[in-house]
């Protein structure tokens, strides 16, 4: 697969079918994901394919979420979750994740040993893009390390006081959707040169990659 192609559409990916991954193909992507910039190799992966650890994680994703948004996201996105906007979508398929967190096929896990997530994010974005080669969709969370990292050590028996930190949590599966390219504000929105207001001597109105 070209570069760009994953690049751009390496999207949030949370409807996804139950069907197993193969191992050969979950080397593949754990092997290219240690390819990725480091610290040190300060980084242990977990893989978390069993139903019984799903099931004690996926209360956890769920309150994860409700903390954040400070509530339930039935009650507080009511109205917004109907309609046919961006925020609408996401909110649908930020839901469906946390109604089917479960069923997810594979979580990857990543721990690090600094505090910030440095060391770990760009294993984990590799593994993102050679999930997205081998057809399998991801989508990166945060909210089981955010609300509830030792619990969540507890449960995979992450060695106490060893000076590990959970980073972030990859869920992967076969999507039910179509890929498509990641929707953002246009870069000359969001980049400047030489100072914070500099013009960046370029515009890119449209994605320059397209299917
Ligand atoms: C550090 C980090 C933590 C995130 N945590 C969550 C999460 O817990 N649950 C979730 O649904 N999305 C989470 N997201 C957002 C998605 O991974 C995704 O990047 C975002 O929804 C944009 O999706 P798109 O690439 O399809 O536009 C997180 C993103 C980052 C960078």
């Amino acid at each position: 697969m070209d570069i760009y192609e994953a690049l751009y559409t390496t999207r949030a990916m949370r409807r996804l079918k139950p069907d197993p991954i193969p191992y050969e193909a979950q080397a593949r992507v754990l092997d290219a994901a240690i390819r990725a910039p480091h610290i040190g190799e300060g980084w242990r992966f977990i893989l978390v394919d069993d139903p019984e650890i799903k099931s004690q994680l996926a209360p956890l994703y769920r309150q994860g979420f409700e903390r954040m948004i400070g509530g339930r996201p039935e009650e507080l996105f009511a109205e917004v979750i109907q309609t046919d906007t961006q925020m609408g979508k996401t909110v649908r398929s930020g839901l469906h994740l946390v109604n089917h967190f479960a069923e997810v096929p594979l979580l990857l896990m990543g721990f690090g040993r600094t505090r910030d997530g440095a060391g770990v994010y760009p294993a984990l974005w590799n593994a993102m893009l050679a999930a997205r080669a081998e057809g399998i969709g991801s989508t990166l969370t945060g909210f089981l390390q955010s609300y509830f990292a030792s619990e969540v050590m507890e449960i995979l028996r992450v060695p106490k006081d060893a000076g590990w930190y959970l980073h972030g949590v990859v869920v992967m599966g076969y999507p039910t959707g179509r890929w498509g390219v990641a929707a953002r504000k246009p870069v000359h929105e969001v980049a400047a040169r030489n100072s914070w207001e500099g013009d960046l001597g370029f515009t890119v109105p449209e994605p320059l990659w397209q299917k």
